[in-house]
């Protein structure tokens, strides 16, 4: 039987039956391709998402070179708060920068809505082109979950701690919920405009979610995710949460809303599904650093991510966190074949 269009990574998403377990991998496109680095010169990474051509074009190598099962469009969690002229570069090598953070009340007004046609045009081009070359591979829209775009914007950069962030929100929690809903706003409207444009699935990146205790997670960052759901929930695409070092969080993700959660490298999925219940999928969770050991052992490892998966439906492949700049593309085509190899049918 011949799957769907795009037919194995939305029907895993649903937790359904597919003919391959379906794989791909966060940061697919970016500085590990040797085409990406070519394209992409020095400029601002901001400058190149807002070129359509550029931005449709790195969308696009990932899934000629490997044959992914999904496609995600070349953006970046700062994007919304960027168009809307909050004053945050991305600084290659160290991430998104922030001129004057958040530190009070006034600054609420920096945070203006998103009106899609005119701050968001040239992402709803860069999508009209990717999905005109796409064929019947699925393209994953998404956006920053609020609690980690506020870390940015708060910390005014990367941080390891989040201090700042976490003074915020003790200090002055209703500020601090007048915040995520300002971001609530943001990354509804920018993957609706995805989604509007023909995005097919959307994915939500709590990537710094894991610093937060399970009390702090369902009372300062929880809420703000759920909303988003709810408010992207009639459009009827799959919803992704993902978050690092998320493994006590487990159980409440499953609870946002979201229709699938990811997991990384350090709780197996066999113990992820136990935390999660079975009403979501899971998508992970091979150790992006594995990529950097012998082919031998790579084999062994995706093996091992394909065996706690089980043959129940609802495993997509993918890393637990981005693929590393320096990368060798060579082994990650090699995980795409054990996976549609090897992959279980779920049926
Ligand atoms: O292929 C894909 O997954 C799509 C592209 C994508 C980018 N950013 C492009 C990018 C995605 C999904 C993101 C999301 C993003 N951006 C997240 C969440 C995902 C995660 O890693 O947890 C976060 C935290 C950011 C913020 C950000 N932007 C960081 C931390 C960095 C890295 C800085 C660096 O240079 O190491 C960026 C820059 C960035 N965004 C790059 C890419 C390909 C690399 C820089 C470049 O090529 O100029």
């Amino acid at each position: 039987m011949a799957a769907a269009p795009g037919g194995d990574f939305l029907a895993a998403c649903r937790r359904q039956p597919v003919e391959r377990t379906p794989v791909w991998f966060m940061r697919q496109a970016g500085r590990s391709l040797p085409e990406y680095r070519a394209l992409r010169g020095s400029g601002s990474i901001l400058d190149a998402i807002a070129d359509p051509a550029i931005a449709a074009e790195v969308t696009m190598q990932p899934v000629r070179r490997y044959g992914v099962d999904a496609a995600i469009l070349f953006s970046d969690i700062v994007v919304p708060v960027h168009a809307i002229g909050f004053g945050v570069d991305v600084v290659p090598g160290r991430g998104p920068v922030v001129a004057e953070p958040f530190t009070s009340s006034a600054d609420l007004a920096r945070l203006r809505d998103l009106d899609p046609e005119a701050d968001l045009s040239h992402v709803i081009e860069t999508v009209h082109r990717v999905l005109a070359e796409l064929g019947p591979t699925p393209l994953i829209g998404f956006a920053g979950a609020p609690f980690t775009v506020a870390s940015y914007l708060i910390e005014g950069g990367p941080s390891r701690e989040f201090t700042k962030v976490k003074a915020l929100m003790r200090a002055d929690e209703g500020l601090w919920h007048q915040l995520m809903d300002r971001l609530v706003a943001l990354s509804t409207t920018f993957l609706a405009a995805q989604i509007n444009a023909g995005a097919s699935a959307i994915q939500l990146f709590d990537s710094w979610a894991g610093s937060l205790s399970p009390k702090e997670y369902e009372r300062f960052a929880l809420p703000a995710t759920k909303a988003i759901f709810e408010a992207v929930d009639g459009f009827g695409v799959p919803k992704i949460l993902f978050g690092v070092g998320t493994g006590e969080l487990l159980s409440q993700m499953a609870t946002s809303g979201a229709d699938v959660v990811g997991v990384d490298w350090r709780v197996p999925l066999d113990e992820a599904r136990r935390r999660v219940g079975e009403g979501v999928a899971l998508q992970g969770n091979l150790d992006p650093a594995v990529l950097f050991a012998p082919p031998s052992v790579i084999e062994e490892e995706t093996l091992a991510v394909l065996d706690a998966a089980g043959i129940a439906p609802g495993h997509i492949f993918n890393l637990g966190h981005g693929v590393l700049p320096t990368t060798d593309p060579d082994r990650l085509a090699q995980v795409v074949d054990l996976v549609h190899t090897h992959g279980r049918a779920g049926v």
